[in-house]
């Protein structure tokens, strides 16, 4: 494999302060206050775990599907299973991961794959000698139409890492998929799969569930079947084609970001790294972008949320919770519905995914979500319109040596408008997309002193219109994802360790409103942490530290509220409140 070299380099190469947040590796019997000697249980607090339908009883089906130890897996191919379909009717199916580990180990990246199609990206927590586990439970309903294959279908895991003398970790990991219908009445619910939420909404003018999932990932599996972006021209193409009775599609993108932009918000202008002779290379500064193209054509970008890994910042901070997102990465959707105009003509057509500003390395796939007309089999369409004007960049860089200030500006607007006529009638959907982007960062103290300040702001509406141009329906996302982090680095006297301060608030917030036929229905998530603490780093092992790290939790949605406060500090559980009602103040 030509590429492990360069991950052995990421791994070992000296660690220049200049470069951090870094990723760093945990050597906890030397941390921890109590030596506990059974294994951890890591968690991400955010709520709904998994919604099983009412009067759910024992799951139809249960497959375990694999079980398997990845050790030395860097540059295997993924490994696979046959998932038998489930022949008994079911409503709901629930993935079900379970990983442990033991020893040191980096955080590693993994993805789940049903028949070259995601269904979950997924990160790993940081071992203890004493060990690890954590369970990921996501209700899969939506990929109904790979589950429902009638021979069954192939699922791939990939998960790379690499042991040695140092690194001892091996990730052992159990998944299953269980299957529930919604209509047996057994009273012996399965309280653990229980959760508070209630059922998702189903109040769109069209069927929740696709009729058909294409996956738009990578013929060539052997490295995974996301796509590898190692920078800002390099851009990945799919070739598919669509049934010419397609009336809605919408594109589910994966994103995960590593190396040198693993931190990206962070980084520095290029310029500020040349003038200082630094060897640094995460540079490009601190704006990503994913954008998707359709034939070419702009089709949409997606605004990444920084999904900090276990390893991430200050490694102290994520025991045993973990950072927003880390067990399960956000997807992102893009309703690419007005594009069928030049899409169904039974022809191949391309899907490109770019990123912007990019550094090595990016990895991203996505699903084509499909609903097909049940009566015609062909459906017309046409794209009526189609802005997408390039983005507003703006720059600004300040600096003297290694002190210095650097702001970046960003602004999208997309505007896509196209009409479906099919058996459902003759619909206009309408796509505007909103981004804006801004980030400040500080350097002081020749650059041991840095202040991250990053403001995202995405804005999506979707209008679906009748011929008299009525809108029918209208479907409005509003995404913030906010971050601050400081870090501050103090040379230890020996010079070859260091002490670094942490302090990070971090934000994933979501709101969706669905009006139809004049009903608003909504929806809102705000899932915040801050952490703080500080840590004493050799290479890139901790070897001392303390750290605190809160979470607040708050969902929304026809069903109530629910909120959850939660706090750990140096790996235990401080706290943990949850209540049904948002009025509930603690
Ligand atoms: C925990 O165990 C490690 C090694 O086994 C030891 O170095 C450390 O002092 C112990 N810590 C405490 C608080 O007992
Ligand atoms: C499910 O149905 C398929 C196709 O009819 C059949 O081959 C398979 O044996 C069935 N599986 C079970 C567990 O009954
Ligand atoms: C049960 O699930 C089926 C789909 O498998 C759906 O058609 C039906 O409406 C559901 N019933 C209830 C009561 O939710
Ligand atoms: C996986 O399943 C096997 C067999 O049931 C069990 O022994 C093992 O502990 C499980 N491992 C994990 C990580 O859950
Ligand atoms: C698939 O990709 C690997 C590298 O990731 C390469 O070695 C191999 O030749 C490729 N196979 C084909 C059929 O292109
Ligand atoms: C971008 O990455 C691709 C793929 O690794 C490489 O072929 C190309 O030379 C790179 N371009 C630049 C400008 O570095
Ligand atoms: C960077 O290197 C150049 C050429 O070696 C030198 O002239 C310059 O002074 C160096 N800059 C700094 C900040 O060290
Ligand atoms: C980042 O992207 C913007 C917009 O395409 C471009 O103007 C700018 O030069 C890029 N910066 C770098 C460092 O690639
Ligand atoms: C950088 O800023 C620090 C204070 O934060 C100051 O002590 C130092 O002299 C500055 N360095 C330069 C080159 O201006
Ligand atoms: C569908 O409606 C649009 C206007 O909303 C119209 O321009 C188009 O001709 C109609 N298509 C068909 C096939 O009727
Ligand atoms: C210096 O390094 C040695 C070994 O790496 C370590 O034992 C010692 O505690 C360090 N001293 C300080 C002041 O950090
Ligand atoms: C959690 O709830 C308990 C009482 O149930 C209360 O004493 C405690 O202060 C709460 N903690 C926080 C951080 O809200």
């Amino acid at each position: 494999m030509n590429s492990i070299p360069i991950l052995l380099l990421l791994l070992f190469s000296a660690i220049l302060s200049r470069s951090s947040p870094d990723r760093f590796i945990l050597h906890r019997p030397i941390i921890t206050t109590t030596n506990t000697s059974s294994p951890q249980e890591y968690f991400d607090p955010s709520f709904p775990s998994v919604l099983l339908p009412a009067g759910a009883g024992d799951p139809s089906c249960s497959h375990a599907v694999l079980s398997h130890s990845f050790a030395n897996s860097f540059g295997s191919p993924p490994v696979s299973a046959h998932l038998p379909p489930c022949n008994s009717s079911w409503s709901t199916a629930i993935l079900d991961l379970t990983i442990s580990s033991s020893g040191d180990q980096y955080d590693r990246i993994a993805a789940i794959w049903i028949d070259g199609a995601e269904i979950l990206r997924t990160s790993t927590a940081e071992p203890t000698p004493s060990g690890v586990f954590w369970s990921i439970r996501k209700d899969i309903t939506r990929y109904a139409p790979l589950l429902r294959h009638p021979t069954g279908a192939l699922v791939s895991v990939m998960l790379e890492n690499i042991i040695d003398e140092t690194l001892t970790g091996v990730y052992n990991l159990n998944l299953s998929i269980h299957f529930y219908s919604n209509d047996t009445d057994d009273d012996d619910l399965p309280s653990d799969l229980l959760s508070l939420s209630p059922p998702p909404l189903h109040h769109s003018l069209f069927k929740d569930q696709p009729d058909l999932i294409l996956p738009i990932s990578n013929d060539n599996s052997s490295s995974g079947f996301w796509f590898r972006i190692e920078n800002e021209t390099d851009l990945h193409y799919k070739t598919f084609v669509i049934p010419s009775n397609t009336y809605r599609a919408i594109l589910e993108v994966f994103i995960s970001s590593h190396g040198d932009d693993e931190f990206w918000y962070s980084n520095p202008p290029n310029i500020y790294i040349d003038k200082n002779n630094l060897t640094t290379t995460r540079g490009n500064g601190a704006f990503r972008n994913v954008f998707i193209t359709i034939d070419d054509k702009f089709a949409g970008s997606i605004m990444p949320f920084p999904v900090i890994f276990t390893g991430g910042i200050n490694p102290l901070f994520w025991s045993p919770i973990v950072a927003i997102g880390a067990f399960d990465l956000p997807s992102y959707h893009l309703d690419i519905t007005p594009f069928l105009g030049v899409l169904l003509d039974g022809e191949p057509h391309e899907l490109g995914f770019g990123v912007t500003n990019a550094t090595s390395f990016w990895l991203i796939d996505a699903n084509l979500h499909l609903w097909l007309d049940p009566i015609s089999d062909q459906v017309e369409a046409e794209l009526i319109h189609h802005q997408a004007p390039p983005l507003v960049f703006s720059a600004d860089a300040e600096f003297k040596k290694l002190n210095g200030t650097f702001k970046l500006g960003a602004e999208t607007k997309v505007h896509v408008s196209g009409w479906v006529n099919s058996s459902h009638g003759n619909f206009t959907t309408d796509v505007e997309q909103k981004m804006k982007f801004k980030s400040l960062i500080f350097f002081r103290n020749n650059g041991d002193f840095k202040e991250v300040l990053m403001k995202g702001k995405l804005k999506t509406d979707v209008k679906i219109k009748d011929k008299l141009n009525v809108v029918l329906q209208r479907k409005a996302f509003k995404a913030k994802y906010p971050l601050y982090l400081v870090t501050s680095t103090l040379k230890d006297e020996n010079s070859t360790s260091y002490t670094m301060k942490t302090n990070l608030s971090h934000s994933f917030n979501e709101k969706n409103l669905i009006v139809a036929d004049k009903v608003v229905h909504s929806s809102s998530v705000v899932d915040t942490q801050n952490g703080f603490g500080w840590m004493r780093v050799e290479g890139h092992s901790v070897l001392d530290g303390m750290a605190n790290t809160e979470q607040s939790y708050r969902s929304q949605d026809a069903g109530g509220c629910r909120l959850r406060k939660i706090g750990a500090k140096d790996g235990e559980i401080l706290y943990d409140n949850s209540t049904n009602s948002c009025a509930f103040v603690w």
